[in-house]
């Protein structure tokens, strides 16, 4: 097993700014819980927090991340970014983006998207991102964005509610997280600088995600839906084209495909 410190993840990390501040916990609470209190306490932009472990790691919609310890990637970068608080997708648009290059490259897998979210290997769920943020005025105080990636685990061990699976599973041997880690860094630095630019990644988002075109049943706050997942606009809100052909907009909730049940 590879070992993950601030040390490791540094050396011959090829970022400029983005975890060149790095917290390191053998085990924590939830990176992202320690991220948000130090984004508060004016941590610089770019920090990493990560852990081997995390005793109360959380999802979306209030669900739990479960994660045996020293088997994957659970960390939380902070970014401060000159943006309106409704363009805050964009940042859930450019990690993931990053993340899913960072798989492909290390591993060869086919790593795709699922909306809003997730990172799929070969239709089920490797990997998840809960993003949090402060606003005032609307505009964008800090976000934080929470990755966690089932690496090293074997999918057996996960709870089988998760339908989840894993590196380790797909391919059959482990894969070091420091190169993994290291490589999704330098690919969200990279696109975070473009977001800042202007560039807004709809596009490459919208084309890596494995939902559009599929039959979904959507979980929404407002109860469930089913339709065909169409497209995505530009604040990544997904557009559901329902049976009686009329189409919903969902800015928030939860997709589970009909061959694997309901999202964990
Ligand atoms: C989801 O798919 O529901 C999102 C999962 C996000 C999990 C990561 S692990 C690191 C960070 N800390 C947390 O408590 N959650 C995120």
């Amino acid at each position: 097993m590879d070992e993950l410190t601030a040390q490791t993840i540094l050396n011959g990390l090829r970022t400029d700014w983005l975890a060149r501040n790095v917290v390191f916990f053998e085990m924590t609470d939830s990176t992202n819980t320690i991220a948000s209190r130090l984004a508060q306490q004016g941590a610089p932009e770019g920090t990493l927090v990560i852990a081997d472990e995390q005793t109360a790691g959380r999802g979306r919609l209030g669900r739990p991340w479960v994660a045996p310890h020293g088997t994957c990637l659970l960390f939380s970068l902070l970014f401060r970014p000159s943006l309106e608080a409704r363009r805050a997708q964009g940042l859930t648009m450019v990690c993931g983006l990053g993340l899913r290059q960072a798989v492909r490259g290390v591993t060869g897998l086919p790593a795709q998207l699922k909306w809003p979210n997730d990172l799929l290997l070969h239709g089920r769920k490797a990997g998840g991102m809960l993003t949090e943020l402060s606003a005032q005025a609307g505009h964008l105080d800090y976000v934080v964005a929470g990755i966690g990636l089932n690496v090293n685990v074997d999918a057996a061990q996960l709870p089988p509610e998760f339908h989840a699976t894993s590196l380790l599973t797909e391919l059959g041997h482990s894969v070091s997280r420091v190169a993994l880690l290291q490589r999704a860094l330098e690919e969200i630095e990279a696109r975070y600088h473009e977001l800042q630019a202007g560039v807004w990644p709809l596009q490459e988002w919208a084309a890596a995600l494995d939902t559009l075109g599929q039959r979904v049943r959507l979980n929404t706050t407002q109860g469930a839906l089913d339709g065909r997942a169409e497209s995505v606009d530009e604040e990544g809100a997904l557009l559901v084209r329902q049976d009686d052909g009329s189409v919903r907009r969902v800015l928030v909730g939860d997709i589970g495909l009909p061959d694997h049940g309901s999202d964990p």
